[in-house]
């Protein structure tokens, strides 16, 4: 029997004013099903906003290093619960449980870090231009915040936006998506079980609907999204019609550059991982793989043979390489961009098909690797979110930056080589948000800033004190303690 799920609003569970519901279930086995959540309405939203706002003026004007109390505890408890939140993550969304374990860990370490973040939270004091006054800038909380986030990394993404808007003293309506609904609450669960005041977090599940209501509230001060390119621009359409600050981490595209004088098995290491963990669903996922010509052969034989080992199934079996991709949909995506990629003229070297795994009636799909990829085929631009590599071959350094920018995203890059003055050169050269050497392009750490340039995302960032420049707005205190008036810009310039 499954269970049923509820909306968690101004400290009460509560299902969804209309009753309406819908199902999540286990990717790697559809039969299973893992419950039955709220499908919410802006009526809904309405109820989790309204519960924010009366939270926010305690929250905001609780001390914060209390505040960060809180969130320490909801790091310990995500760390005593790290195995069984995994294990559901894994059943929920499918991702192996050695990377569901890494995504409760980065949540973990984003608390630990957003909760020393409280003792310090600096703005600035600088001299003033004029006698006896003083200058600052503090930081103050935004409001009520809308997070958004998609399924992939269903706790580790949430808590990079969650923790260090909470730090800040900001209050939430959190919509975990809809296909790791599960996961989400989870996660807000520690937050609760810590002691959070009731309406500082609220979670109201759903899809487009719900989404677009947060977005759409005259009352939410700041959204934070986490997923496709499409939905992000439409949000911050909206965003910018209401005035609503909007942080986005959209698609991305992310070449690792492979020159002639790389450690080959370190690349092979890197392109397996970058490109197959997570089954290519990050947006992070290293989709291109740019090789230098004098090493190009070798390197796809060696991925060939090391990808068709890999042990495709249920991510919670302990042989489990690879789990499945999220639902029927992605997997039919996946598949039309492998038809669209022999349709253009590459060449499939391996996999480019659905997969069976005994016993289970899962979304699976076969390691899939391109060569002859050129940059104006649609496997060299869009973002697949499936395990495909395309593979392109350079003849210099020069040749590889290019063909690595030219896409439409910016988010992670990398480059394989022993020369110290070709990786500086890319770590300047690569249009990304973040330019690995000799790592592939996923990993990121939870006290780094972490985003994208172009149209990965819109300038903001998660991940470490970049977090913080968006959860929170300056205010600019000056205090004259002269006596007199004095006048910036006149009193303090000889004429
Ligand atoms: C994402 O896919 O949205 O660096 C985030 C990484 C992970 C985060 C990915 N730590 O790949």
């Amino acid at each position: 029997m499954p269970d049923t799920f509820e909306n968690y609003i101004g400290g009460r569970w509560t299902g969804a004013a209309s009753q309406a519901t819908f199902d999540n279930r286990n990717p790697a086995d559809p039969d299973d099903r893992i419950g039955d959540f709220p499908d919410s309405a802006p009526a809904d939203v309405d109820a989790a906003v309204q519960a924010a706002q009366d939270a926010f003026s305690d929250w905001g004007s609780t001390p914060a290093p209390d505040r960060g109390k809180i969130l320490k505890a909801s790091g310990d408890l995500l760390a005593e619960r790290k195995d069984e939140i995994a294990r559901s993550m894994t059943r929920e969304m499918g991702k192996p449980f050695f990377e569901t374990k890494g995504d409760v860990q980065e949540a973990i370490d984003t608390a630990y870090y957003a909760a020393s973040e409280t003792r310090r939270l600096f703005g600035t004091t600088v001299p003033s231009e004029l006698p006896d006054k003083m200058n600052m800038a503090i930081r103050r909380p935004l409001g009520v915040c809308g997070i958004i986030t998609a399924w992939n990394f269903p706790v580790a993404v949430p808590s990079w936006k969650i923790f260090p808007a909470l730090a800040a003293g900001n209050t939430i309506v959190f919509k975990p998506s809809e296909d790791a609904p599960h996961s989400g609450l989870r996660f807000v669960q520690t937050l609760i079980d810590a002691g959070i005041p009731d309406g500082v977090i609220n979670v109201v599940h759903g899809a487009d609907e719900a989404g677009q209501a947060l977005v759409e509230h005259p009352e939410v001060d700041a959204i934070g999204f986490t997923g496709s390119y499409e939905v992000g621009t439409a949000i911050a359409e909206t965003c910018g019609r209401l005035n609503t600050p909007v942080s986005l981490e959209m698609g991305g595209k992310n070449p690792m550059i492979v020159m002639d004088d790389a450690d080959l098995d370190l690349a092979l290491e890197g392109a397996i991982w970058g490109a197959y963990g997570t089954t290519g669903q990050r947006c992070t996922a290293t989709s291109r793989l740019i090789c230098h010509e004098s090493v190009h052969d070798e390197l796809v034989a060696m991925i060939r043979d090391e990808a068709e080992a890999l042990v495709l199934g249920d991510g919670n079996d302990a042989d489990t390489d690879v789990g499945p991709l999220i639902n029927q949909a992605a997997a039919e995506t996946v598949h039309q961009y492998v038809e669209i990629g022999q349709e253009e003229g590459a060449t499939l070297e391996m996999g480019g098909a659905p997969a069976s795994v005994d016993g289970l009636d899962g979304h699976f799909y076969e390691p899939t690797l391109f060569t002859d990829v050129t940059p104006d085929m649609t496997i060299a631009q869009e973002e697949i979110f499936g395990p495909v590599l395309a593979t392109f071959e350079v003849g210099s350094y020069d040749e590889a930056v290019t063909v690595a920018n030219d896409t439409q995203y910016g988010l992670s890059s990398s480059i394989y080589t022993q020369d110290v003055n070709k990786s500086f050169r890319a770590m300047r050269d690569l249009e990304a948000g973040i330019t690995y050497v000799n790592g592939p392009t996923i990993g990121a750490e939870a006290h780094m800033p972490f985003g994208g340039v172009k149209d990965t995302g819109n300038g903001q960032r998660d991940g470490g004190y970049a977090a913080f420049e968006f959860w929170t707005e300056h205010k600019t205190l000056y205090v004259d303690y002269s006596g007199q008036l004095q006048k910036a810009q006149m009193d303090s310039v000889e004429d």
